[in-house]
This record gives C-alpha cells, sequence and structure tokens, in this order.
C-alpha cells in the first residue's frame, strides 16, 4: 500500500490497555493509580437489570464508588448525559468508571465532559473542541465490537431529531481500558456477532480511509486477521479464549480507526440506527460488502490487502482481490447466522432516499475511500443492499 510524499499524521492511542481473564477485578488499583478515589460507575440499564456484572464492578471498586447511574439505554441519548453528570456532581464524583457496550462508554465520554466543563452536552457537538483533558475515566466493555474504550469519538443519539450526533476530541479518550473476557463469557451470540461485525467494518473502513497511514493499517490488518480466525467460533461457543481474541481485535481495531476514522458504512449505520433502531453492529454488517464493492473502483489496492488479511490466497489482479474481499465479508456476516440485507431488518424500500439524504450528512462521508458528493452514489449502495 503506497503512501504519498506527503504523508503526515499524528497517532494518537494514550490509553492504558490491561488484559485478562478476571483482570476486572484491579479496577480499584487503576482508579487509584489515576490519583482518584471517587468514581461514578456508569451501566447500561439492561446488563445492570440481566446480569450481575455492574455489581461485581461496583463490588471490586468498595468504597471507590460513590453512586452507579445505570439509565443507559442502546445509543444513548443527550438528556441521559446531562442527567449523569448532574448525579455525578452531586455525589462528589472525581472519576467515571463505565461498564457496557459503546453506548455505555459514549455516555461516560460525555459525562466526563460536562464533570469537568459544565453546561449541557449539546454545547459540545464537533470536533477537538476542548482544551484539557477531561474527567479520569476507566472504561470496561462488555461487547466485543465498539472499540468506544480506546477511541475519541462519542456517538449520542438526539432522540428528538432522530440523529446521531459526534463529539470528537483526544482530551475525551478513556485513560484505561480493562479487557476482561470474563465479562463477555454470558453475550448472546447475536451480540458477540454483531459487534464482531461493527470491529471488522472499523478495521475496513480505516484500511480505506484517506487519512490512513502505516500504524493504523497495521492495526486494522492484525485486527482483521484476528476477527477472521475467530468471529464465528466466538459466537458460537462462549469459552473466554475465542471471546477474548474477538475483545481483543475490536480494541485494536478500535486503535486504528480513532486514527484513521470510518467510512460510508458508518454513515449509514448512523442514519439506519437513528431511524429505525437497528443495532449499529448488524447495519454496519450488512452495507458494508455493499460499500466495499462500491470503493473497489478507487481503493482496490488497500482492499486487495484486506482479502489477504481475510485469508484469500489467490494470484489475481488487485482489482479481482479487492473485490473478493467484499465477498468474503458477506460469507463471515452469513457464518454468524446474521441477517444480510437491509428488507430483513424492516427498512421501508419507499424511505431509501432519504437514509441516503442524511447519511451524506453524517461526519464519515468525508472520510470515505471514494469520495462522495451526492446522495444518488449512496441510494446505489442502499439499493444493493436492500
Ligand atoms: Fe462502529
Amino acid at each position: 500500500m503506497p503512501y504519498s510524499r506527503e504523508l503526515n499524521f499524528i497517532h494518537y492511542a494514550p490509553t492504558k490497555v490491561i488484559y485478562g481473564v478476571g483482570i476486572s477485578k484491579d479496577v480499584a488499583v487503576e482508579l487509584n493509580a489515576l490519583g482518584c478515589k471517587r468514581a461514578l460507575l456508569v451501566t447500561d440499564r439492561e446488563l445492570s437489570k440481566n446480569t450481575d456484572l455492574p455489581k461485581k464492578i461496583r463490588e471490586y471498586l468498595g468504597n471507590n464508588c460513590v453512586g452507579v447511574f445505570d439509565e443507559v439505554i442502546p445509543d444513548s441519548g443527550l438528556h441521559l448525559v446531562d442527567k449523569g453528570a448532574e448525579f455525578g456532581r452531586s455525589l462528589g464524583a472525581d472519576s467515571i468508571v463505565s461498564v457496557g457496550g459503546g453506548s455505555a462508554i459514549d455516555t461516560a465520554k460525555g459525562i466526563a465532559i460536562l464533570l469537568k466543563e459544565g453546561g449541557s452536552i449539546s454545547d459540545y457537538e464537533g470536533f477537538q473542541m476542548l482544551t484539557r483533558r477531561q474527567t479520569p475515566h476507566i472504561a470496561i466493555p462488555t461487547t466485543c465490537g465498539t472499540g468506544s474504550e480506546v477511541t475519541y469519538v462519542a456517538v449520542i443519539k438526539d432522540w428528538d431529531n432522530h440523529r446521531k450526533l459526534l463529539f470528537g476530541d483526544y482530551n475525551i479518550i478513556p485513560d484505561v481500558a480493562i479487557l476482561d473476557p470474563e465479562l463477555i463469557r454470558t453475550l448472546p451470540p447475536r451480540l458477540v456477532a454483531a459487534t464482531g461485525m461493527d470491529a471488522l467494518t472499523h478495521a475496513i473502513e480505516a484500511i480505506t480511509s484517506p487519512q490512513r497511514q502505516p500504524i493504523s493499517d497495521a492495526l486494522g490488518l492484525h485486527a482483521i486477521r484476528m476477527i477472521r480466525e475467530y468471529i464465528a467460533i466466538a459466537t458460537k461457543d462462549s469459552d473466554v479464549t475465542y471471546r477474548g481474541m474477538l475483545l481483543l481485535a475490536s480494541n485494536i481495531a478500535g486503535m486504528a480507526f480513532s486514527n484513521a476514522q470510518v467510512g460510508l458504512a458508518h454513515a449509514i449505520a448512523h442514519t439506519i440506527g437513528a431511524k429505525y433502531n437497528i443495532h449499529h453492529g448488524l447495519a454496519n454488517s450488512i452495507v458494508l460488502p455493499h460499500v466495499m464493492q462500491f470503493n473497489n473502483e478507487v481503493v482496490y489496492e488497500q482492499q486487495a490487502r484486506i482479502a489477504e488479511a481475510l485469508g484469500i490466497k489467490e494470484d489475481i489482479p488487485d482489482k479481482e482481490l479487492g473485490y473478493k474481499a467484499s465477498e468474503k465479508v458477506l460469507e463471515i456476516a452469513k457464518s454468524c447466522d446474521l441477517p444480510t440485507r437491509l428488507r430483513d431488518v424492516g427498512i421501508p424500500k419507499s424511505e431509501l432516499e432519504e437514509c441516503a439524504e442524511i447519511a451524506l450528512t453524517d461526519g464519515a462521508i468525508v472520510y470515505n475511500g471514494r469520495p462522495i458528493s451526492d446522495p444518488s452514489e449512496i441510494l446505489e449502495v442502499l439499493i444493493k443492499a436492500y
């Protein structure tokens, strides 16, 4: 993958990552190492109701936890971030420990901003708006896809306008990510598969992004190899070895895309996720093969390297190899028993045009491998994915 003479970039991945089966019991040690003693635990409502994971982390924190905010819902919401911050402030929290999927971790990033800066989260929409490090944050993912524990972005839904808003800033990257495969042992197979496909999308879109660079490429390609090897087996078998590898792959892909960005698949997933409440990973999984076919015209060299990482060994031109990569991605989604068409998840065909128009305004569009300027180009992808 040649890089131009003008290549220049910042690669920023400051999160301390710790991995191991059962390692989450060290959360208090990590919190104290950050100089904090009064953590607000931020977690998902369903996770809190249906599992003992948040309770366990609270026990591990002992006296270092001043309260639990467990109202996070899928895709979170601006109002929840404001509410969580108010709660944290009332308790005198000096730090945050988030436990859950992308929604819980992203909510915690938002709360981290408000505990430091005050105001309402809607005041901070956009990129690099902050001038100092935010409230210390330890992220403990319980899915294997978001990568949010190491990324600089929080995606929060504006429920009134059915839009997903992006908050991106180096100052909200979590300080510590605790990857404990034990916490994803009980994750339902469908969620393992869908979040794993989200991670695959992060890796592939990072590698095909115009902002790609050698470090993010290295991370993305290795994440792809790991996902290819472990996603199907980790979906069917809850053994911590397999699920741990997928959790790690998701983390590595997170570091790749936090630096190189994501593209069209994410622009569409944000759109249909907000409009029809379709799971983020599933939305990505459905559209990714079609986005890759659309992009192949421009980024076939990168997609040929992706094909190799996906295990395709054929002595054919890069353009054909790049196309084969898209077919392999579809095959992987099928091997995990995920639906593969937009019609399978209840999206009305008559609204595809509107979806294309909204997706064009999503922040991820500018980082798509093939430049997009007209909604008709996105519509073409949506119709194929339908
Ligand atoms: Fe994603």
